[in-house]
């Protein structure tokens, strides 16, 4: 039995390969390497020890995903393939809503096809909008995303409900991960960002190994104990291991479920700086400027029920996170391309 890990070759995916791994799965990763490299599996495969076997295929081409489950009996899938950039949703949204929906909806056509029904999905905080309340459970209400990607997460969450509503044979686990940061100890895998990262601590550790020079700080004036804005800092493997215990629930059986997988704790942008600073040793100089559109000033779980019925909750604190983010860029400043 094998869990087939769509996107795997990505920041989030390589590091739950390792964690499946680890934890004795077998893995097939899936990616059209489209935001990614081949190089990171084969740094998995150094930490590990243990070979990935590795399809180039896009999930929007149904043969290639069919000769997958011919060739392999595939129990699980962890659903990460998709496209990411805020940004470049806003730009080129048909774009995100085919890649990111229709990829969907053809790969859940072929796990059907051979029987297949147990999916875990890689949601985002970002589906409740400008919370109703803080921290948020899962019974806040989803709220208005403010960008195509937003809603490719919602909507996919949706879908899969629905699918998972009118066939009971479906087992469902959407995961929503608040702000994902750090790397694995090893310093051999980490988040790549093409260009300009979007997101901050990639930006911040940028600028500490001098390919950028200062940070800016979107926007000082929100309500929040320093200005800047709030949100929960979650390590990359601590989210690793939320999917491991999920893929423990899907065998359960559980039908349709949903979790936060966050700290609990909320960080603002200058506490940011100030960790990594006292973390790494090394200085962030940075700029206030206006607030970027789109953003909200505070978001952060509460991620009780990812322990009450997964058994899971974050281990590594700020500290870490900063830490391994830096290790890994320090190590690669310049991704996977050394
Ligand atoms: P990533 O870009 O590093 O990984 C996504 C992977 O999917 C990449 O390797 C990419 O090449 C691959 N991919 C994209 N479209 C594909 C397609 N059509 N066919 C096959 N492969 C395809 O991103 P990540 O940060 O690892 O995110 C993984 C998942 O988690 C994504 O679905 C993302 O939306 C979601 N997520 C990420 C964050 C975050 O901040 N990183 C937060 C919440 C949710
Ligand atoms: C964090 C904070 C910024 C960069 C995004 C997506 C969300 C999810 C995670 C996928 C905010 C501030 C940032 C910079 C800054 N992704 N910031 N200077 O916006 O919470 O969430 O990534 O699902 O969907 O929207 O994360 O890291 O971009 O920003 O001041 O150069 O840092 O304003 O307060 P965000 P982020």
């Amino acid at each position: 039995m094998s869990i087939l890990v769509t996107g795997g070759a990505g920041y989030i995916g390589s590091h739950t390969v390792v964690e499946l791994q680890n934890a004795g799965y077998d893995v097939i990763v899936c990616d059209n390497l489209c935001n990614s490299s081949k190089k990171s599996l084969e740094r998995v495969e150094q930490i590990t020890g243990q070979p990935v076997k590795f399809y180039l295929a896009d999930i929007l081409d149904a043969d290639a995903l069919t000769k997958i489950f011919e060739e392999n009996t595939i129990d699980s899938v962890i659903h990460f393939a998709g496209l990411k950039a805020v940004g470049e949703s806003v730009a080129k949204p048909w774009e995100y809503y085919n890649n990111n929906i229709t990829g969907t909806l053809v790969l859940v056509d072929v796990m059907k096809k051979f029987g297949c029904k147990n999916i875990i999905f890689s949601s985002s905080a970002t589906v409740y909008g400008d919370p109703a309340f803080i921290p948020i459970t899962e019974e806040c209400p989803k709220g208005q995303c403010t960008n195509p990607y937003g809603w490719t997460k919602s909507m996919l969450e949706q879908i899969l409900t629905d699918i998972q509503k009118a066939d009971k044979e479906w087992n469902v686990v959407l995961l929503r991960y608040f702000n994902p940061i750090g790397a694995h100890k090893s310093g051999l895998i980490g988040e790549n960002p093409n260009g300009t990262p979007n997101n901050l601590m990639p930006y911040v550790t940028q600028v500490a190994v001098g390919k950028r020079p200062h940070l800016s700080v979107f926007g000082d004036d929100y309500d929040t104990h320093d200005g800047t804005g709030v949100r929960d800092y979650i390590h990359g493997v601590d989210l690793a291991k939320g999917h491991v215990a999920a893929v423990k629930k899907l065998a359960e059986k559980a039908g349709l479920k949903l979790y936060n997988l966050g700290t609990g704790n909320g960080y603002s942008v200058l506490d940011i700086v100030k960790n990594f600073e006292a973390a790494t040793g090394v200085k962030i100089p940075y700029v206030i400027t206006e607030r970027r559109p789109g953003d909200i000033a505070t978001c952060y779980s509460n991620a009780d029920l990812a322990l009450a019925e997964l058994g899971w909750k974050a281990e590594n604190g700020i500290k870490e996170m900063c830490e391994d983010s830096w290790r890994w860029q320090k190590m690669n400043p310049n991704g996977f391309e050394d």
